[in-house]
């Protein structure tokens, strides 16, 4: 007999949103922000549930609150960043995370970038430049699948990560060497 798998909706029992939120503080994850315009401004909003998916053809995944903004912009555009935060950034972070509060990246993101592509946030670890070629609505988010067309890793420095609802660091130094400056790499034809 085939086995037919559960909604994924219907997977929690009801009552259960506290415990599944606490047993997923457990998880420490790395912080970025995902990068997106709106209009021509650049808009950032601080996300973990990030995950690359595939090495080749470089694919990563995003989930965000569907009637947030930064996933309409994101299907409007069809395209998004992702900026991988350093440890000295969780200032940022929080920023970027403040419910109801604007996102505008101006102040924080890097000058002099290419029009067609994403903000990229100054003094962020990495960066990656992404084409959505898919999303999935689960629950009220929307998994947004990106592939990877640009990366740059900037810095060597230590990452900004979020653990038990606070954000952390590795303990080492927040940026043992500047960023390098180098330029996104193309990784598809
Ligand atoms: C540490 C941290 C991680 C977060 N991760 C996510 C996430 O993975 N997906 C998401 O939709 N919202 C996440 N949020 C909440 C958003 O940052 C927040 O709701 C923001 O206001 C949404 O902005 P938007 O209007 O640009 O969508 C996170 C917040 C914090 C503080």
């Amino acid at each position: 007999m085939t086995a037919h798998p559960r909604p994924i909706a219907d997977a929690v029992p009801d009552g259960a949103p506290a415990e599944f939120a606490e047993a997923m503080s457990a998880l420490a994850s790395g912080v970025v922000l995902v990068t997106s315009r709106l209009g021509d401004r650049p808009w950032g909003t601080t996300v973990t549930a990030f995950a690359s998916v595939s090495a080749d053809p470089p694919t990563v995944l995003v989930s965000l609150d569907s009637e947030g903004t930064s996933a309409r912009a994101i299907a409007a555009a069809g395209s998004f960043g992702v900026s991988i935060l350093a440890a000295d950034q969780r200032a940022l972070a929080r920023y970027a995370s403040a419910p109801g509060a604007t996102k505008f990246l101006e102040s924080f993101a890097e000058a002099g970038e290419e029009a067609g592509t994403s903000p990229v946030v100054a003094g962020a670890l990495a960066h990656l430049e992404c084409k959505v070629v898919g999303a999935v609505q689960v629950a009220d988010h929307t998994v947004f699948f990106g592939r990877v067309s640009a990366a740059r890793a900037s810095s060597d420095g230590a990452p900004l990560l979020y653990h038990r609802r606070a954000y952390r660091t590795l303990g080492g130094p927040a940026r043992a060497h500047p960023p390098t400056g180098r330029s996104l790499r193309c990784l598809t034809s």
